[in-house]
């Protein structure tokens, strides 16, 4: 079995952090996105993994991953020129995947387990596909998936505007070599895209085995910025331990599940987990609450904060309190102590200032 990981798009939807970056390199818990999902596709033992990259970005993220040797992975890059849809990566990975079956894993999905039990399922059904499934509150915004009272797939649909139930498309399927002629058949979708649901939909109308999974751990589709303060805040709260490698003073006081990276400097402040904090980062006479990810790099000086990611390079001074904020890399925050009370911003394009 091979995996292909999609890491390729424009990331609109977290911009500004992503109008200089690949959303999928968008760190939880100061680990990139992608990282996760090289975690678990190495875990199932899968060895070939082929990553769909884009133009914007592709350099980042081969530069993020390398040839995949952290994992034991050997990584194969394939460029996707226009964005033609889940389906079209497919395509055009089909020199790659041959006729092999492999496990597809959207880049800046996130699930609480591992992929094993649903490769064993394929594996032991002989299934065309395996899909996993996850209820959602916003079901318009997923593809939507109806089974009957057997857990059998009766029709999937992209994104509708009447959704028949409220089980998403998690963004991690396997497939048999089936899956090609199915793309085969099928034409754009109304957003100009070729759909892998509507490919699958195809498998279910011709009686390929189709199984789905509802997947009981959490999962974060990490597209937006309270999905990736949410994502931030499960990874530290299920995955981080305490683990102080960086410089704490005897003024500091630090509990519960810290990590602290070499490099890092705590001086007059308290800091309460779960929290990361990146190498090099200064943290001095501030207050740091559980959630909170402050990346390589960064200063923070006599400020309250809590339920942050702050990427790495940032620089927040004297403030009082922020909480549930996405910083972007080498972003400040600072409080002055002008005679009026005016504000004085830079802030990028698609940014949100709440006074
Ligand atoms: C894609 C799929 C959708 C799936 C979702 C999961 O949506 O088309 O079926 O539910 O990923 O993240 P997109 O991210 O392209 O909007």
């Amino acid at each position: 079995m091979k995996a292909l990981v999609l890491s390729g798009g424009k990331g609109t939807r977290l911009r500004p952090i992503t109008h200089t970056g690949a959303k999928q390199l968008v760190p939880v818990a100061n680990r990139p996105i992608l990282w996760y999902v090289l975690d678990n596709i190495a875990k199932a033992s899968i060895t070939e993994v082929g990553i769909i990259i884009s133009p914007e970005t592709g350099e980042e993220i081969k530069e993020s991953l390398g040839d995949g040797s952290r994992w034991g992975v050997k990584i194969t890059y394939i460029s996707q020129d226009e964005p033609g849809g889940l389906a079209h990566c497919v395509v055009v990975a089909r020199d790659f995947l041959k006729d092999s079956s492999f496990v597809m894993y959207l880049g800046d999905n996130l699930i609480g387990c591992g992929i094993e039990p649903f490769v064993d399922t394929f594996n032991e059904t002989g299934s065309d596909a395996v899909i996993l499934l996850k209820p959602v509150d916003n079901p318009s915004s997923f593809g939507i998936a109806e089974i009957d009272a057997d857990g059998r797939i009766l029709n999937l649909e992209e994104k509708p505007a009447e959704p028949k139930s409220n089980l998403a498309l998690v963004g991690v399927y396997i497939f048999s070599s089936a899956i090609h002629g199915a793309i085969d058949s099928i034409e754009p979708s109304a957003r100009g895209e070729l759909e892998i649901t509507d490919a699958i939909q195809r498998l279910v109308t011709g009686d390929n085995p189709v199984r789905s999974h509802i997947v009981e751990t959490w999962w974060l589709d990490t597209g937006k910025k309270d999905d990736l303060l949410e994502a931030n805040s499960i990874v530290l709260d299920d995955w981080i331990k305490r683990d102080i490698r960086g410089d704490v003073d005897e003024a500091s006081q630090v509990t519960g599940r810290v990590d602290i990276a070499p490099g890092a400097t705590v001086t007059g402040s308290t800091l309460r987990g779960p929290i990361v904090v990146g190498e090099g980062a200064v943290i001095k006479d501030s207050f740091i609450g559980p959630f909170t990810s402050v990346g390589a790099g960064t200063t923070v000086v006599k400020s309250v904060i809590e339920h942050c990611v702050i990427l790495s390079g940032a620089e927040i001074s004297h403030v009082n309190r922020m909480e549930d904020s996405l910083i972007g890399r080498g972003s400040k925050v600072l409080k002055c102590h002008h005679k009026h009370e005016a504000l004085r911003l830079m802030i990028s394009d698609d940014s949100i200032v709440e006074i």
